[in-house]
């Protein structure tokens, strides 16, 4: 069957039409699926009508559902599955705006999810794009000084890093048992399927660069953060009700935006993540 692909932007982005998830994919739409995922590192799927459940049983057509760690927004109906919500309000009684700042999901776990997925449910009336950026197109930018000076470096990745200007919601008792203290990664990570290069960095997550001092590796994540998010490097999500778009964490960023009245607007998605290998 396949299906029929539209890139969304030079390198970053891509719809696949006519693709159902409730329905059993044949072998040939789920390999052309997974390569445009691999190829594109956003793959967006339309109008796709699922419950829960049908949401999980989907994306094993992908990879394997990793489990997330902050168990307080698993679906009581199907665990593997998270919510994320504008109404949520951090203990003091300020809101929380889920996955608002740059950033990749989970690398503090010693093998991070590959990918993100998040299925629309209900939508501002406008804002809420969610913003990633090509980190692997933002490596092979750099110039060739900053490769060489970042090529060996490996960074120390937490739940939340004490340098991170986004508060994270705390973790429950049950799932700090299970979430790791601290986890090292390179810096520049290769990916396992495309062979490319990519610059892994974490403003929410990294607490420090091993081996160096910390405002000279405050100052050269800032200054690795600052080039990545130029527009060249960047797709911008438009979300529509029905979406559901698969991201690649190991070679994108990405962050929600909050640019929407949160007193009278709702923004509710399914959210679910595939299991990844150790970066190298
Ligand atoms: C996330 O960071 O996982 C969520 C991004 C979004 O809500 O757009």
């Amino acid at each position: 069957m396949g299906c029929e692909l539209l890139p969304l932007s030079e390198h970053t982005g891509v719809e696949a039409k006519g693709v159902d998830l409730s329905r059993p994919l044949d072998d040939e739409t789920r390999w052309a699926l997974n390569r445009a995922f691999v190829e594109h590192s956003v793959l967006v799927l339309r109008d796709q009508t699922l419950t829960a459940t049908q949401l999980r049983d989907g994306v094993q057509n992908f990879g394997e559902i990793f489990p997330q760690h902050n168990t307080r927004f698993a679906l009581p109906e199907c665990p593997e599955i998270h919510y994320l919500s504008n109404k949520d309000r951090y203990p003091d009684g300020s809101r929380y705006i889920p996955g608002a700042g740059y950033h990749t999901d989970h690398s503090n776990s010693e093998t991070p999810p590959k990918a993100t997925l998040l299925l629309a449910i209900k939508l501002p009336d406008s804002g809420g794009d969610t913003q990633y950026v090509n980190m692997a197109a933002a490596y092979d930018a750099l110039p060739e000084i900053t490769k060489e000076r970042i090529t060996e470096l490996t960074a120390v990745h937490v739940y939340q890093s004490k340098h991170s200007a986004r508060k994270l919601m705390g973790l429950t008792d049950e799932a700090k048992k299970n979430v790791p203290q601290a986890v090292y990664h390179p810096i520049v990570r290769t990916h396992p399927e495309s062979g490319r290069k990519a610059i892994y960095i974490n403003p929410i997550r990294i607490d420090s660069i091993d081996g160096m001092e910390e405002t000279d590796a405050l100052n050269l994540l800032h200054e690795l953060l600052q080039h990545s998010i130029q527009e060249q490097f960047q797709y911008r999500h438009k979300w529509r009700l029905g979406d559901l778009v698969m991201w690649d964490n190991r070679c994108l960023l990405h962050k929600a935006n909050g640019d929407y009245d949160h007193e009278t607007q709702s923004r509710y998605l399914y959210r679910v993540m595939l299991q990844g290998d150790r970066p190298f």
